[in-house]
């Protein structure tokens, strides 16, 4: 059973720059949820019950908004606005939720790494922050159901551009049944000619606890960072590893233009919206 997830906040979302300068890119709204309310949900959805977050500097609104906030309830409270009461209260109740800072933006694997003594000897799953997953069955849990046949890791991973490849961690294997990978090989943002397939890795892992002596053992590598492929790369020649094509879309918030389209998606889905935001979007079209 898979019961704990590490949800990585810390990076410094230089993409998203101004925004960014003082706020989480975590926090960007997608209308009026923050981006890292859908990942926690997403979490608990798929039955995880103890979360903890890589936290960083800058990133102080992430541990406020998964707290309570007592003033703000007594008011709704007050105006009997008893809708929004309960969602705002409901946030700070949503898991076991715990922090940790991440003292220097070394790279995915080593945010990782800040999670070995909270998650113990179990296997777990990580959740990137800044990443979401439009699903019917959510993300983590389709990594699950295929953790709980095999027993080993998994990955998720989305087909992309081949000639965008250098941008991604990509896979390599066998494909044992659809969308169901045998891993052999992982690299970090190949060249395209010698890239292994246009499978990359989608914001979605269950790791066995194995991975923080590999991450130990791994050396810095693109960008000087702590690469999480590169450990997990490190760790396949010891353990298997498989890969799962999401059944979803995957929306990378740190990426302005993903944004955008996470913002019309959610949008056109909202019901109170729905209607008169698919109307606008028709007629801008039109105009084009
Ligand atoms: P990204 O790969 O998008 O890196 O991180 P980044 O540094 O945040 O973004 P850019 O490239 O500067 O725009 C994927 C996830 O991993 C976390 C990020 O917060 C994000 O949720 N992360 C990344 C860490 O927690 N620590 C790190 O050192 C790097």
């Amino acid at each position: 059973m898979i019961k704990k997830a590490v949800i990585p906040a810390a990076g410094l979302g230089t993409r998203f720059l101004p925004a960014t300068k003082a706020q989480p890119k975590e926090m960007l709204p997608i209308i009026d949820t923050p981006t890292i309310q859908y990942v926690v949900q997403e979490a608990v959805d798929s039955g995880i019950e103890d979360i903890l977050i890589i936290s960083g500097k800058g990133k102080r609104a992430i541990e406020d908004h998964f707290d309570r906030n007592w003033e703000l309830e007594a008011l709704l409270d007050e105006k009997e606005d008893k809708n929004l009461y309960n969602e705002i209260r409901h946030i700070g109740d949503m898991a076991n939720i715990h922090f940790i800072r991440q003292k220097e933006m070394n790279g995915l694997g080593d945010a990782i790494r800040y999670a070995r003594w909270h998650v113990g000897n179990e296997p777990f799953a990580v959740l990137l922050g800044d990443s979401l997953v439009d699903t019917v069955i959510p993300a983590t849990q389709q990594l699950i159901d295929i953790y709980e046949q095999y027993k080993q890791s998994v990955v998720a991973v989305e087909p992309v551009l081949r000639e965008k490849v250098s941008r991604y961690g990509i896979i390599g294997g066998d494909e044992i049944s659809e969308g169901l990978w045998r891993i052999n090989q992982m690299v970090e943002k190949p060249d395209v000619d010698k890239s292994p397939s246009n499978l990359a890795f989608s914001a979605r892992y269950i790791l066995t606890p194995s991975i923080f002596d590999a991450i130990d053992a791994t050396k810095p590598g693109k960008n000087n960072e702590l690469q999480l492929t590169d450990a997990m790369s490190l760790l396949l020649q010891r353990e298997s590893f498989y890969a799962c094509v999401l059944q979803g879309k995957r929306y990378d918030i740190g990426s302005k233009m993903d944004y955008l389209k996470a913002i019309v998606q959610y949008g056109l889905k909202r019901k109170e919206f729905s209607e008169e935001f698919r109307a606008y979007l028709v007629d801008t079209v039109k105009g084009l």
